[in-house]
């Protein structure tokens, strides 16, 4: 007799049952609709739904063994974000369709207030930063990326836009307004907003030393104040700032006229945590696909993208997305109008 232990397949079904077992609990499919929009580290998700850390990681430990969450390392800190479906794996309908219902949650007040909180802990920190730094900006931004790095190909990917010159230009996070006078010279009017007193006062003196009458200054938080919509909306190496980027892409999308466009100048992804400590960064940089997929899901539509390698290590991904005309956005539904 022929006693061979039974082979074990871990077969389509298997991984249908792994998903369907780690979806099961109400928590889970809450932790998933946390992580649709941000990434979060193990004590800030413990926070958020208020258990304790050993708590936490059970749950996407098995959220992660059925492919629902993946990890992001962010120089000492995991960060958790939700995985995407796999064309290619016998389960990723069943995921993807689950990820669709989840969007359809409405998390629970106390769940959102303490996101907040999270979020205004995060920004706490950066504003923080630039108010403390304002006076040493420039040198702390050469360590890793100066603005006449990236400025060449940010000009090329701004000049293709044919812009007229009667549009406008929202700038937001000016800094010291290096880049200001490029776009006073293209667009008939450009707002800059800045949420740091000592860094809006560095864009201040820049516009008063080289006399840009056409642009105009505001303390304002671009995410959390209401500010004017413009043609074109620019942020260069401020994403990284933001305590929810991919949240952040959605109010920023809403601050471009139909049909126009946002510009963003950012570090791709990096390992150097140093760069927290001396640029008060919160994220290591981005995936490309990421800023791709946070601006599809903002109703905005990728376009040119250059990338820009720098001889410390350190790349930059200017990138170009666009606002569908008002046309096309009356048919998708997506955005609604301007404000
Ligand atoms: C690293 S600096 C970039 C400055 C400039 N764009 C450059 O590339 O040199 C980031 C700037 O964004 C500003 N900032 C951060 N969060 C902001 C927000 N929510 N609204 C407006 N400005 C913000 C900071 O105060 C700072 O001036």
């Amino acid at each position: 007799m022929n006693l061979r232990a039974p082979q074990l397949h871990f077969d389509e079904r298997d991984q249908l049952a792994t998903l369907c077992k780690a979806s099961g609990d109400p928590l889970r499919l809450n932790v998933l609709r946390v992580l649709a929009s941000d990434s979060f580290g193990v004590l800030e998700l413990a926070q958020i739904f208020a258990i304790g850390q050993s708590g936490i990681s059970h749950h996407l430990k098995v959220l992660a063994q059925a492919g629902l969450v993946a990890t992001r390392r962010e120089g000492n800190a995991i960060f958790y974000r939700r995985a995407l479906a796999a064309s290619e794996m016998p389960a990723s309908t069943l995921h993807a369709a689950l990820l669709e219902a989840i969007d359809r949650l409405q998390l629970p007040a106390d769940v959102q207030s303490r996101i907040a909180d999270v979020h205004a802990r995060r920004n706490a920190a950066s504003e923080d930063f630039f108010a403390r730094m304002a006076g040493s900006f420039q040198a702390r931004q050469d360590l890793i990326a100066g603005l006449p790095q990236y400025c060449d190909s940010l000009l090329a990917l701004l000049d293709a836009l044919s812009i007229d010159p009667t549009t406008t230009a929202l700038e937001v996070g000016p800094g010291d307004g290096g880049f200001l006078p490029e776009l006073a010279r293209r667009f008939g009017q450009v707002t800059a907003v800045d949420n740091s007193p000592a860094m809006l006062e560095l864009a201040r003196q820049q516009c008063e030393k080289l006399g840009l009458e056409n642009v105009r200054l505001e303390l304002a938080d671009a995410l959390l104040d209401d500010c004017a919509t413009a043609d074109c909306v620019i942020l260069n190496m401020v994403l990284h700032h933001l305590a929810a980027p991919g949240e952040a892409m959605k109010q920023l999308a809403r601050l471009v006229n139909p049909g126009g466009s946002l510009l963003i100048t950012e570090l791709c992804s990096h390992n150097q945590n140093w760069a927290r400590e001396a640029c008060g960064d919160l994220w290591l940089g981005f995936e490309q696909d990421d800023l791709a997929r946070w601006a599809i899901a903002a109703g905005l539509v990728p376009g040119e993208s250059l990338y820009i390698g720098l001889k410390n290590g350190f790349q930059i991904q200017a990138r170009h997305f666009s606002r569908p005309p008002l046309t096309t956005l009356s048919l998708t539904g997506n955005l609604g109008t301007a404000r």
